[in-house]
């Protein structure tokens, strides 16, 4: 039976640590030809959109997809995890945090492998949601003496960073203004909202590497083109979700700078080190896997009894529902290992636990 990881399960079950080692093992596969990623596909209603990103890595036994919807009410992630051995639904993962930590972990790997060793000032833009999980990506990448945040919502800075200090135990402080935040910094990361360019690329130092993580939509850009005409080398995670929605590059492409074949992938770092270079980063749903599949084991693994039944499915078993096959011989139900519907007089004994429904 599937299982169901609620939230705060996998807040308690996964750390970054083991988060940024999953993307890392996830993203050397993918360049190895032993993964494989779709780009996110969207489905546009008035306003409201739903997100669909496929992945699998057969060598952690995973495949799946994770979904989710924006709506006005709020964004409500799913990771659906099946063996890839079996085609079997494995569990039910709600990503909230999910997310986070692949978007961090991401950052990660990326700082770990292309910012200078010795990087000790920081600069984040964007104290939002996902500005936490990068500022907990940058700290397990580097040592830092001390990262300064930048937000146009000044006014919730100094709580955001005291609250971020405690919690990663470095020193996280407000920047006066966007120049400022650069101004000196080895690692600049940007994970806002904005439309427009957040900092003038001018006042990167030389051998800076930027993390340019919140923009995933062509008509949104965080960094402006001198930040891309500097740059020694441009990864991101794939070319192919690049191309769909990577902002950042679609000015400098376009003035005809930059062309996509001077664009890396992660997976060329990590099989061919390369030091000193600029990261742009996006989103692709890989890693999800590995996370989704680890987090599944850990799940597993624990002591506590929390196998669950996943709410809106109904077990259809002869045992669970008093099923007298003769008399109910014309109902339908989906036989969960094999993915087929089957009619529930022709199960037979032995197969219990095994037939679900939708309500
Ligand atoms: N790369 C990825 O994998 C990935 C993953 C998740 C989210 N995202 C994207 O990242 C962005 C941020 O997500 P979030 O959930 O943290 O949003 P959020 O709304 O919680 O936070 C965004 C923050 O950016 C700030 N901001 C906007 N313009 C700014 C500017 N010019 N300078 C400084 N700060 C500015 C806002 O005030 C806000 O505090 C979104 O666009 C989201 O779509 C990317």
């Amino acid at each position: 039976m599937a299982i169901l990881i609620r939230e705060d399960e996998v807040r308690e079950l996964v750390q970054m640590a083991e988060a940024a080692d999953t993307v890392e093992t996830a993203f050397r596969q993918l360049g190895e030809g032993k993964a494989f990623n779709n780009p996110r596909t969207r489905i546009k209603l008035s306003g409201e959109i739903l997100h669909v990103l496929p992945a699998a890595l057969p060598e952690m036994d995973a495949l799946g997809l994770k979904s989710y919807t924006a709506f006005r009410g709020g964004i409500r992630f799913l990771v659906l995890l099946y063996s890839a051995k079996t085609g079997e639904l494995k569990a039910l993962i709600q990503a909230q945090r999910l997310g986070e930590l692949r978007t961090g972990g991401v950052a990660s790997v990326a700082l770990k492998h292309m910012s200078r060793p010795e990087s000790s000032q920081g600069a984040l833009f964007g104290a939002g949601t996902m500005g936490r999980a990068m500022l907990e990506g940058m700290v397990n990448a580097r040592k830092f003496r001390q990262i300064k945040v930048f937000d146009i919502a000044r006014d919730r800075l100094p709580a955001y960073c005291e609250e971020m200090s405690t919690r990663l135990d470095t020193e996280i402080v407000p920047a006066a203004d966007a120049s400022d935040a650069v101004t000196g910094a080895d690692v600049v990361v940007t994970m806002t909202t904005a439309k427009d360019p957040v900092f003038d690329g001018k006042q990167l130092q030389d051998g800076a590497t930027v993390v340019a993580a919140g923009s995933n939509l062509l008509q949104k850009r965080e960094i402006d083109s001198t930040v891309i005409r500097r740059a020694k080398r441009i990864v991101v995670e794939t070319v192919d979700q690049a191309q769909l929605e990577a902002g950042d590059l679609f000015v400098p492409i376009d003035a005809g700078f930059l062309h996509w074949n001077q664009v890396h992938e992660l997976s060329d770092v990590l099989s061919a080190t390369c030091k000193d270079g600029r990261v742009t980063e996006r989103s692709t749903s890989l890693s999800q896997w590995g996370w989704a599949c680890k987090t599944w084991r850990w799940r597993r693994k624990s002591t506590r009894p929390r196998r669950a039944q996943v709410p809106g499915w109904k077990c259809r078993c002869r045992e669970c529902m008093g099923i007298q096959p003769e008399k109910r011989r014309g109902e339908m139900a989906y036989e969960l290992r094999t993915g087929t519907k089957m009619r529930l007089g022709d199960v037979k004994v032995g197969e219990q636990h095994k037939l679900y429904e939708i309500h």
